[in-house]
């Protein structure tokens, strides 16, 4: 039984276009989910210059949110976030594997992101999509102790590179 739960429950999702309206619950969830946010003015400048910035809205409530640039063949994943209460139920697989296929519709041939190797949860769900890790940004992120690394994971979007 819990599985058809579950199953209903992300049905009953839907992802769309994020709006100015939606940054302050966006800045919300943002805060309680990392220690180091990002800034309003961060979501406000991927919305300006024409990111992809989705939300996944659940009933009335904003659950969680994507942003993706794409361009020069590579798409670049560059924020996903999934509100504490909503975590588990397939939503960032969910969201990922949508701007896997925007992508990939827009013609890129090759998606990146960037995970501390310290966060299980997201690596993991990146591996499970495909993604692989082709190298090391030394020192990327900030951390609690000084830095820390990012891992940088690539999955390709087409069968060939023209
Ligand atoms: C990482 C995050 C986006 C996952 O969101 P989610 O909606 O709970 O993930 P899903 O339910 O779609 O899980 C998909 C897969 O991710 C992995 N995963 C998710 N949560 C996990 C956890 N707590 N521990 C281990 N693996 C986990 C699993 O492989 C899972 O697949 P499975 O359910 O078949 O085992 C969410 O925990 C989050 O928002 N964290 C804070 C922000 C963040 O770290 N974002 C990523 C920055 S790189």
């Amino acid at each position: 039984m819990a599985s058809v739960k579950q199953v209903s429950e992300v049905s009953a999702v839907e992802i769309r276009p994020m709006h100015e309206l939606d940054v302050p619950v966006v800045v919300a969830i943002e805060r309680s989910s990392y220690q180091f946010p990002w800034s309003e003015g961060i979501f406000r400048d991927c919305l300006r210059v024409g990111y992809i910035c989705r939300v996944i809205e659940a009933g009335s409530d904003i659950a969680g949110y994507a942003i993706m640039s794409i361009g020069a063949g590579e798409a670049h994943v560059l924020n996903v976030c999934v509100r504490e209460e909503h975590r588990g139920r397939g939503l960032a697989r969910k969201v990922l594997l949508y701007l896997i296929d925007r992508a990939r519709s827009a013609g890129m041939y090759e998606a990146f992101l960037e995970v501390r190797p310290s966060n299980v949860a997201a690596a993991r769900l990146y591996h499970s999509l495909g993604f692989e890790q082709v190298g090391v940004r030394r020192g990327y992120y900030q951390a609690a102790n000084g830095r820390e690394d990012a891992s940088v994971l690539r999955r390709m979007l087409a069968v060939e590179k023209k």
